[in-house]
């Protein structure tokens, strides 16, 4: 038998409204703070969210280290919105060198994934000088691990030689699937 192109693309056309590639899906940043502990080792000069439309919400960070770092682990933590936000899944302390040469564990590897084409920071270690995220927004595509609707917060705490410098926490919203929603 052969394949029926109107049945092709009717069976593609009814793919992609179902499985998210289409503006069913809202993944957007709502809030962004940095905050430095050590402004002798990192200064934040920018850090700031653009709203481009309803959807699309533009994350622009720039910082400076001001002496390399070479000894660097992050804490990270996914937490999620429930009255007030509660842990949820996510809570791994990285070595940020180790993690930038051997691109694990995987799930810090999604995270990466999300922002690598945006920011300068997609080097080995040391880290010197200016860091920039430049007009970072979410791509649902590249969130290739299915997590339900809801409002998150992702916490990054920054550590050089062990001692806290400085948190990038940043809220998002995902909302799956807006047809059902309503
Ligand atoms: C702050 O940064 C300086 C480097 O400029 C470093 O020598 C010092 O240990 C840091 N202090 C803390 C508490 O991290
Ligand atoms: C890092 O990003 C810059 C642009 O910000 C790019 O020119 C460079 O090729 C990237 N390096 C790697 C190793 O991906
Ligand atoms: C970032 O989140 C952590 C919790 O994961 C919190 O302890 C810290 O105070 C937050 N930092 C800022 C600047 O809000
Ligand atoms: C990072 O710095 C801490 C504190 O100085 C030290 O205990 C640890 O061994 C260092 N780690 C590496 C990989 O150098």
């Amino acid at each position: 038998m052969r394949a029926n192109p109107f049945a092709c693309v009717f069976f593609g056309v009814w793919i992609a409204f179902h499985f998210g590639l289409n503006d069913a899906v809202i993944f957007k940043f709502t809030n962004f703070v940095c905050e430095s502990y050590n402004k002798s080792w990192f200064v934040f000069q920018n850090c700031r969210l653009k709203a481009l439309s309803r959807n699309k919400v533009l994350f622009n960070m720039k910082g400076t280290v001001l002496h390399p770092a070479t000894n660097i682990t992050l804490h990270i933590q996914v937490l999620k919105r429930a009255n007030g936000y509660k842990p949820w899944l996510v809570d791994v302390h990285v070595d940020a060198c180790r993690f930038l040469r051997k691109r694990s564990p995987p799930v810090v590897n999604l995270i990466y994934g999300l922002f690598k084409e945006f920011t300068n920071i997609n080097h080995t270690c040391p880290f010197m000088g200016p860091q920039i995220v430049k007009d970072f927004y979410l791509k649902p595509e590249l969130l290739r691990l299915p997590i339900p609707t809801g409002d998150y917060m992702l916490t990054m705490q920054w550590y050089f030689d062990k001692k806290i410098q400085f948190d990038t926490n940043v809220s998002f919203m995902f909302v799956e699937d807006l047809i059902n929603r309503n």
